[in-house]
């Protein structure tokens, strides 16, 4: 037996926001984030939908395209770093929104390798045979870290569109990090079908938490008494910090190994991949790594561009979008590869 794919679906922010709407309330342009990161437009949600919101859009579809029925599954994986609540996570919120049974809802929190994770953490749920069938979900909702109170609402065609001089140098001041990230989610419908070659064929998790600083979140956490205050929102702690240098150089190391580690796993050569989908963070990222890996960009496609990044949201909307155009097919070798805050990285060699 194998964990095989049976259907697919997205849920995106409704708001287009282009390069140059940022660039009306910072410091930056639609040249330099095209040409530091690809990125030409992302989404922004709108005020109240959460990660639960656009992971039920991508599960809706996704349950559509599998051709099954809340009472056809009998696990949630939820993988999202913005989850609706602190607590409880955004499994058992979708669940009811939804209308499952008192079904297992697990809730993971790996970044942007969360759904190489998810899918992982599915495989093993179904192999032990306590699960037949599984929801696997990855999204998160970025703009929410932003500081609307600065204007942002100009980004999705609100407000009066002006900021003041001391709200455009504040905006400036995050432009490395605000500028990268857009609100998304992707879902799978995953089951055991009998071997016949396809399926998920091998995959490969790796965790190093000696360099949290290098990407991380460093107010609002309960090590601090208490777990927030005027004090972080004044000095902007909940806002993510990010050494952009730093973690450029682990993924264009990092990813490319665990693909290498995936395929040995698998049995087969990096080269037999017919597709390499890489998590979305930055289009010289996903260059770097498949230059590093031999393969050449037709193998390695990217939706970046028009989604930013949208952290566990990415593998899931790029490979739904990949079998919606129909570049990938039935028999096709899939790698798939990421790499998070964590750091947690990994990959995956999949048969469609
Ligand atoms: N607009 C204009 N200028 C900018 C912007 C911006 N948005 N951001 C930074 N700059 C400036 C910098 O201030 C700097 O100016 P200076 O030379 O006067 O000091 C200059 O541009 C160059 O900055 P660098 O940091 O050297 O730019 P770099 O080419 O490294 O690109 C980037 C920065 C895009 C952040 C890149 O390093 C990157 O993509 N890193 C990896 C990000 C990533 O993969 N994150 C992981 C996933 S996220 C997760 O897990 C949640």
């Amino acid at each position: 037996m194998r964990t095989t794919i049976i259907g697919t679906g997205i849920g995106l922010g409704a708001n287009v926001v282009k390069n140059d709407a940022l660039a009306k309330i910072m410091d930056t342009s639609d040249e330099w984030i095209r040409t530091r990161s690809g990125i030409e437009e992302r989404r922004y949600v709108d005020a109240g939908v959460g990660s639960v919101e656009l992971g039920m859009a991508a599960a809706e579809q996704a349950m559509r395209n599998a051709g099954v029925g809340t009472a056809d599954i009998d696990a949630i994986v939820f993988a999202t770093m913005t989850p609706n609540y602190f607590f409880p996570g955004n499994g058992p919120v979708l669940q009811a929104k939804m209308g499952f049974g008192e079904i297992a809802c697990f809730d993971i929190r790996q970044q942007c390798s969360g759904f190489l994770y998810a899918l992982d953490l599915a495989d093993s749920l179904l192999r032990s045979g306590k699960h037949r069938r599984v929801l696997v979900v990855g999204g998160d909702v970025h703009s929410p870290f932003l500081p609307w109170h600065d204007g942002w609402d100009a980004t999705i065609g609100q407000g009066d569109g002006t900021v003041t001089p001391e709200q455009y140098a504040r905006n400036t001041a995050i432009r490395d990090r605000a500028v990268l990230f857009g609100d998304g989610a992707g879902a799978v419908v995953v089951e055991q079908r009998d071997d016949d070659g396809r399926g998920l064929l091998a995959t490969r998790l790796f965790s190093d938490g000696t360099n949290i600083e290098a990407l991380y979140v460093p107010g609002v956490g309960f090590r601090m008494r208490p777990f927030v205050d005027h004090a972080q929102l004044d000095q902007r702690l909940p806002i993510p910090v990010m050494e952009g240098k730093a973690v450029f150089k682990e993924a264009v190391t990092r990813m490319p190994a665990a693909v290498r580690a995936a395929c040995e796993a698998a049995g087969v050569g990096v080269g037999d991949l017919d597709v390499l989908l890489v998590h979305q963070a930055n289009l010289r990222i996903v260059e770097g790594v498949a230059k590093s890996l031999g393969l050449p960009m037709e193998k390695v496609p990217h939706n970046i561009e028009r989604y930013g990044n949208t952290t566990a949201g990415t593998l899931p909307i790029l490979y739904h979008e990949l079998l919606e155009a129909g570049r990938i097919q039935p028999g096709m070798l899939v790698g798939f590869t990421a790499l998070g805050s964590g750091l947690h990285w990994g990959g995956a060699v999949y048969r469609a």
